[in-house]
């Protein structure tokens, strides 16, 4: 497909979800390499959101990684169980945190961040984490199931085009 997004004219994101999905999976259908599409998807959520930061963490051995985003400047590693992200890839399910100052052990990289969301994603079958897609907002509580359910259905989606095909 083209480098650009079809976007709804209205900021309901619930419909730009709808509209961002397909786009997406025929965006990375056709490419191979799991750090172009992760910087695709970064900045295509962006794009469409406007969220403060977009960005991927991976899976390399023990610890989480920086992989692409889209924002400031970012702590490059993280423990496991570590913050939102070590968190979400622990108990292996999405994390939403209305207020980062009541998340115990938030990992603050920028001081305006004020929500977060974190859905991690699986190998092929879908019995190991493989990285972790997080975003931040500088408005608090500005994260609500639509998000969840979007997000999710996105890595479900797309969760093997980001990462190394054999794993
Ligand atoms: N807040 C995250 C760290 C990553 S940055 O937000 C980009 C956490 O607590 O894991």
């Amino acid at each position: 497909m083209a480098e650009h997004l079809t976007l709804p004219p209205t900021d309901d994101r619930k419909t730009r979800y709808t509209a961002l999905l397909p786009q997406l999976e025929a965006l990375v259908e056709g490419e191979s390499d799991p750090v172009a599409n992760m910087a695709n998807v970064a900045a295509a959520l962006r794009e469409t959101f406007g969220f403060f930061w977009v960005g991927f963490y991976r899976v390399v051995g023990d610890e989480l990684v920086l992989g692409p985003f889209q924002g400031s400047l970012a702590c490059t590693r993280i423990d496991f169980g570590r913050g939102v992200c070590g968190t979400a890839w622990n108990e292996r399910r999405t994390i939403l945190v209305p207020d980062v100052e009541a998340f115990p052990g938030h990992i603050a990289c920028s001081s305006a961040s004020r929500s977060e969301i974190v859905v991690p994603f699986f190998d092929s079958s879908g019995d190991r984490v493989v990285g972790v897609l997080d975003i931040d907002s500088d408005r608090p509580d500005d994260f609500s199931e639509t998000d969840r359910e979007g997000l999710e259905a996105l890595m479900q989606r797309i969760g093997r085009k980001l990462q190394h095909e054999n794993n």
